[in-house]
């Protein structure tokens, strides 16, 4: 919404140095938009207003990507480290950004400059993300005790923030358990013959997943509890292809 100031302006339409000075910053403390690392991104502005005769796009307050005078065809791309991954959406205002990286997350700036000569700023944060690289269940601990068993897995992945899920056979395990470790009691009766951590970020997730054989005993490997369930496949089928 307008400020006081240049609803006063605007109702006046005085060409005071006062108004002209005015810079209206909208949308300043919007959740960033998240973007996978190689992907293509347009950031946009929900709402420009109909007449503006200039469009700035600024990577920060000091580095300007493009600009536009509406009554020019083409817009100026000056000569960053955008120039060749950049184009504007002369419908909307978008900046496309191709094959966005890591170091492309800030803080965009579109400054509209309107027919009347005022400003206004949209900022529009962009935070760029690696995906998550395929965590590591180490078992640090199965230390059976009367008939139960203490279970200790952690899921760890270097050097990024992500979010753990783990879970096992009856779905995601409950919520005190969202860290990269897993320390649990589990008895014969109700044991998960998997365990799998989920790490997450808010553009990709990966998985490692760790298979029991009782309430305390892990599969040699992941590999092992898996030719069994290959072999549950290829018996019948081949067997069917024996038949035909
Ligand atoms: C990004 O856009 C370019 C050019 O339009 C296209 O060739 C490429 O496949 C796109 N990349 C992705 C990840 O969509
Ligand atoms: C295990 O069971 C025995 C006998 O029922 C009991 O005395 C002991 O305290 C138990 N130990 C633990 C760690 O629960
Ligand atoms: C695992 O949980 C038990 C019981 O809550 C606690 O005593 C123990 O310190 C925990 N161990 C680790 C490594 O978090
Ligand atoms: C972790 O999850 C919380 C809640 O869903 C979310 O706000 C946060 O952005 C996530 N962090 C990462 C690194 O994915």
């Amino acid at each position: 919404m307008y400020s006081e100031r240049l609803k006063w302006c605007l109702a006046l339409q005085l060409l005071l140095p006062y108004c002209f000075s005015e810079t209206s910053i909208q949308g300043q403390s919007a959740d960033p938009k998240f973007a996978l690392s190689g992907s293509n991104v347009s950031l946009r502005s929900s709402s420009l207003p109909e007449n503006y005769q200039r469009l700035d796009w600024f990577y920060s307050p000091d580095l300007k990507i493009l600009e536009w005078e509406t009554h020019q065809p083409n817009p100026h791309y000056f000569d960053t480290k955008f120039k060749d991954r950049v184009t504007l959406g002369r419908q909307d205002g978008a900046l496309h950004i191709y094959n966005v990286q890591e170091e492309d997350s800030s803080t965009y700036i579109l400054k509209v400059v309107l027919k009347s000569g005022f400003e206004e700023e949209r900022r529009i944060p962009l935070k760029v993300l690696d995906p998550v690289p395929k965590p590591h269940i180490t078992i640090e601990k199965t230390q059976e005790m009367n008939n139960s068993c203490d279970l200790i897995l952690s899921c760890m992945v270097r050097n990024q923030a992500v979010n753990y899920t783990w879970y096992g056979d009856s779905g995601r395990i409950s919520e005190e358990f969202q860290s990269g470790v897993l320390n649990i009691t589990v008895i014969p009766q109700s044991y998960s013959k998997f365990y799998k951590c989920e790490v997450s970020n808010p553009v990709s997730r990966n998985s490692d997943t760790v298979y029991f054989i009782s309430h305390c005993k892990l599969a040699r490997s992941s590999g092992v509890a898996w030719i069994p369930a290959w072999l549950m496949v290829m018996v019948p089928t081949i067997l069917g292809l024996l038949l035909i």
